[in-house]
């Protein structure tokens, strides 16, 4: 069997990580999070004040930014920033508030996607985001587009933050959501959009367990063909 790159990109909130990393799992590839690195170039953004309407001050704090993965003792992917385990506080809503923002710049998102080609040089990743199936890997084998009722994400993002600690009104969720769907699908640059060879899957009405398993069989049948 050959090993080949699936490309999970769609709305926010529509179990796109959650789908990616059990799919990882079970076909023993590996996982890329893209949303954490814009999340964690907008975590240092907001610590250094960088003002993101000035290109010389945006291009000299991208030059300062490392991003890495790093496996911890549960076998989960944690996401550090210049060396620092920045997993948790990348998912805050402050952070989440500004990335679309953040990930609207050209400077950036040139800079993550070299770093994601880089990273996903060989065969054998899932990677999800807003543009692998249509800039990062425009020739991978699977492609995904995963969309669902705002109102299901929104209570899905609620749940999830909730179980991180973090209280949040619902209403701020959703409108959170909305916000980032306009930024991201009518941006400039490499806007949220389904490639004409991606799979559509809509998780309004889906456990986690049955999304990871139609990815699978949709994976199955592209290895017999790799
Ligand atoms: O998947 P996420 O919610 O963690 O993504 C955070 C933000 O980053 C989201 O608002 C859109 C942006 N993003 C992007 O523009 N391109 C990607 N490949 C991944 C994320």
């Amino acid at each position: 069997m050959s090993k080949i790159i699936i490309a999970i990109d769609g709305y926010s909130s529509c179990g796109k990580s959650s789908t990616a990393k059990g799919v990882a799992k079970s076909l023993g590839y590996q996982y890329i999070d893209t949303g954490a690195m814009y999340r964690a170039v907008t975590l240092y953004f907001i610590q250094n004040h960088i003002s993101l309407t000035n290109p010389k001050e945006v291009d000299s704090a991208l030059d300062r930014i490392e991003i890495e993965f790093r496996a911890n003792s549960e076998g989960k992917s944690d996401t550090y920033l210049n060396g620092l385990n920045v997993e948790e506080e990348i998912r805050k809503l402050y952070v989440a508030d500004k990335v679309s923002d953040v990930a609207a710049i050209a400077a950036v998102r040139h800079a993550m996607v070299r770093e994601q080609q880089r990273m996903g040089k060989k065969k054998g990743f899932v990677l999800d985001g807003r543009d692998i199936g249509t800039v990062v890997f425009p020739g991978a084998e699977l492609k995904i587009f995963m969309t669902a009722d705002p109102m299901v994400r929104a209570q899905r993002r609620q749940a999830e933050l909730l179980d991180k600690g973090e209280l949040v009104d619902l209403e701020e969720v959703l409108e959170n959501i909305k916000k980032r769907d306009i930024i991201d699908t009518t941006r400039d640059e490499s806007p949220l959009r389904q490639a004409d060879d991606a799979h559509l899957l809509d998780t309004t009405f889906m456990t986690l367990d049955e999304q990871i398993e139609k990815v699978v069989l949709l994976a199955d049948t592209k290895h017999e063909k790799a």
